[in-house]
């Protein structure tokens, strides 16, 4: 067999057979497939697509090109969640916790922020001590003692993904939805989780754009999901405006906090409920959405859920003095309140520019090697849908930066007004099953 062949194909618009791709993941993994050939069948793929077959076999071998992780010593079912990244997406940091005061366990890996999205491993990282680099024997022991572990990336999973995705990075092929859901699932197969849920966000700071592509990409995943006999859902959640108030790493572990202990902004609050509830029904720990979402309610209520964070911090050597107590976080040198120059109801707070504005103060990172400062970010003073008087603080910005003059106009672009007033929004717009 020859790549040349494999890409003619492709051009040509033929269904790639099952030994073509085996041919062309185990070749590019062992580094005897060059990178030009790679991207030249990726941009192939990118635009004449693959059928659900050709991307199930892909997953298929992109999961087999390292380690798959074995969770069989943790009782009971196994439940994993991702988001396609987003602004303000500090989900996991409540869910966790939710869920495993419920009883599922949650064994979950996770990833650092890169552009305008963040990462919950730097956010968990913004607690002084937390460890996310941790033994597999001790990130099973943990999840069987106390219902959760998040880590960063243990033993060596989907090599080929991590080829695959700093080739696709750099030679436009990330925006194709059989390279995507591939390279998700392949990912979160590999994790080892028996129930997976999956959070695409969909709208200006998304990856997905439009309603269509994502509901397209998560019903991909879905599917992908169904051929590995795995229980595989997905949400369709916005992401016209960032996730609830923080932007930024000790921001957003604050407001996670603060919606554990059931005073967190309506939207976080809303997603975590729901997707927590598909995710009790995964775990088979309740019947229905409405039982799971009164039981997440009484363990809020309770406490339960705040302790079982307290908990998961301890047992990643986090300090939990500054959990107990948050007035303890480093706050950030310079402290600005962003007001308005126009009146009317909030139309739009554009996620992309937010986020990119909170990467500008020092929250995130444009390259993979920048420092991440833990204090700078930004919070949000109003919604979309809220009536707003000049003058009045739309958002209130953390940095230790003393340049902001630079790009603070930028934000005035984040922001969109209305003389009407702003009709009640979803946060979450479909459940795909
Ligand atoms: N996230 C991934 O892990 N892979 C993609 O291709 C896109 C987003």
């Amino acid at each position: 067999m020859r790549m040349v062949e494999i890409i003619e194909h492709k051009r040509d618009k033929k269904v790639l057979t099952d030994e073509e791709i085996k041919f062309f993941i185990s070749n590019y993994v062992k580094g005897e497939i060059p990178d030009y050939q790679a991207s030249s069948l990726l941009m192939a793929i990118l635009l004449n697509g693959m059928n659900d077959h050709e991307t199930f076999i892909l997953t298929e071998c992109m999961l087999h090109s390292g380690d798959v992780m074995d969770l069989s010593k943790i009782n009971g079912v196994k439940v994993d969640k991702h988001s396609t990244g987003g602004v303000g997406d500090k989900t996991s940091l409540v869910l966790g916790p939710l869920v495993a005061s419920c009883g599922a366990k949650l064994a979950k890996m996770s990833g650092r922020g890169l552009g305008h999205t963040g990462g919950t491993l730097d956010k968990m990282e913004s607690i002084p001590g937390m460890k996310i680099n941790i033994r597999e024997e001790d990130f099973i022991n943990q999840v069987n003692k106390i219902g959760m572990a998040i880590v960063g990336q243990t033993g060596h999973l989907v090599p080929a993904d991590k080829k695959l995705y700093a080739l696709r990075d750099v030679t436009g092929t990330v925006d194709s939805i059989p390279l995507i859901a591939s390279s998700i699932m392949s990912k979160k197969l590999a994790s080892g989780s028996d129930a997976i849920l999956l959070d695409v966000k969909v709208g200006d700071g998304a990856f997905m754009k439009t309603m269509q592509d994502a509901e397209k990409l998560a019903n991909t995943m879905v599917s992908i999901g169904k051929y590995f006999k795995k229980d595989v859902k997905a949400i369709l959640t916005d992401m016209d405006e960032p996730l609830g108030n923080a932007v930024g790493n000790t921001l957003e572990v604050i407001e996670a906090i603060n919606t554990l202990k059931g005073n967190g902004p309506k939207d976080l609050t809303e997603l975590c409920l729901k997707a927590g509830s598909i995710m009790l029904m995964q775990a088979k720990i309740v019947d229905s959405l409405t039982e799971g979402e009164e039981l997440l309610k009484t363990k809020i209520k309770s406490g339960e859920a705040f302790n079982k964070f307290v908990e998961f911090v301890q047992a990643q050597h986090g300090d939990i003095s500054y959990v107990l107590d948050t007035e303890k976080f480093q706050k950030a040198k310079y402290v600005y309140n962003f007001t308005s120059k126009e009146e009317g109801y909030l139309k739009r707070i554009k996620a992309f520019e937010i986020g990119e504005f909170a990467m500008n103060l020092g929250a995130g990172r444009e390259k993979i090697e920048d420092k991440i400062d833990y204090s700078a970010g930004i919070l949000l003073n109003k919604k979309i849908g809220d009536y707003v008087k000049k003058g009045d603080i739309l958002c209130t910005i953390y940095t230790n930066k003393d340049n902001l003059n630079e790009f603070v106009n930028k934000l005035y672009s984040a922001y969109e007004f209305s003389n009407e007033k702003i009709s009640d929004r979803k946060i979450i717009y479909k459940i795909i099953s």
